[in-house]
């Protein structure tokens, strides 16, 4: 018979588990919405002090802010067009010197404007890829200029920097009537996956998030009627369309050192649409 007072007391230990970003810092791009709010709100969740970039909503970017401080987080809303050099560039700017550095890039911001080729406008192809290509670029820029200045923290993450890339499934799969969005898309893909060959020696990780179909102000018309929602359901295998926090739990685990060992790699989040649903019963 084991003496009882032998036995270990059950009670739990006090410490807190410190969270899988604690102490990290991050700037998401678009977050005033859709899946940017989802991806800020999950960071902080999981530990992290997070920038509200937006261009245009400031009280819907204080609605973000708010959500972040609920989690015990700080947050700090920052209006800047993703497509001006300047703009991204006094973003960092005040970054770091509100919160001392950059851990993280959720490069998010992205806009469509929808047109069959033949009537696409020169001012809706650059719009689009101002904002979803060049965005990227200059935020990435930015980003990685921090990270190699300061390098790894180990204290705080085994890589120098994190950048999770919003691509979609459409930097893969070609789409009719959105020539510039799938364009801006499968130019993000080779972007990001050359800036990951070039910085992993640095080790600054670099990958992208390609969503499907997740429900946001950005595809209304794709999920607000039941007819809609009926037809993309033909394109999803899994049967259900995607929500904007699907998104925000990958966005946390690519930043986080979890994912460590992944390098220049695209995570489809998309319920099967990757996988030729048509041929399920045809070819
Ligand atoms: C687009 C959405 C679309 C989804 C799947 C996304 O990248 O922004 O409008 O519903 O791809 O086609």
């Amino acid at each position: 018979m084991i003496p009882t007072e032998k036995i270990p007391s059950p009670t739990m230990p006090t410490c807190e588990t410190p969270k899988l970003l604690s102490g990290q810092k991050a700037v998401v791009t678009g977050a005033n919405s859709g899946i940017g709010r989802a991806a800020a709100i999950s960071l902080a969740e999981a530990g992290a002090d997070v920038v509200v970039n937006y261009v245009a909503g400031e009280d819907t970017a204080a609605e973000v802010i708010r959500e972040i401080e609920a989690r015990g987080q700080r947050g700090m809303a920052y209006r800047a067009d993703v497509s001006s050099e300047t703009e991204v560039a006094a973003m960092f700017g005040a970054t770091t010197e509100e919160f001392g550095t950059v851990d993280i890039l959720v490069n998010n911001a992205g806009i469509q404007k929808d047109s069959p080729f033949d009537e696409m406008t020169l001012d809706q192809w650059e719009a689009v890829i101002g904002v979803n290509l060049t965005g990227q670029f200059l935020g990435a820029r930015e980003a990685v200029r921090v990270f190699k200045k300061r390098g790894v923290v180990p204290e705080v993450s085994c890589s120098a920097g994190k950048i999770v890339a919003m691509s979609s499934v459409h930097d893969s799969i070609p789409w009719a009537g959105h020539v510039n969005y799938a364009a801006s898309k499968g130019g993000v893909m080779l972007m990001y996956k050359s800036i990951a060959q070039e910085l992993a020696p640095y080790r600054i990780r670099v990958n992208s998030i390609a969503p499907g179909a997740v429900r946001t102000p950005i595809n209304t018309d794709a999920w607000e009627t039941q007819e809609a929602y009926d037809k993309l359901m033909k394109l999803i295998p899994y049967t259900r369309i995607g929500e904007p926090r699907d998104i925000g739990q990958a966005v946390v685990w690519l930043s986080s050192d979890q994912s460590d060992y992944l390098v220049g790699t695209t995570l489809y989040v998309d319920g099967g649409m990757m996988l030729y649903p048509g041929f399920a019963t045809g070819g």
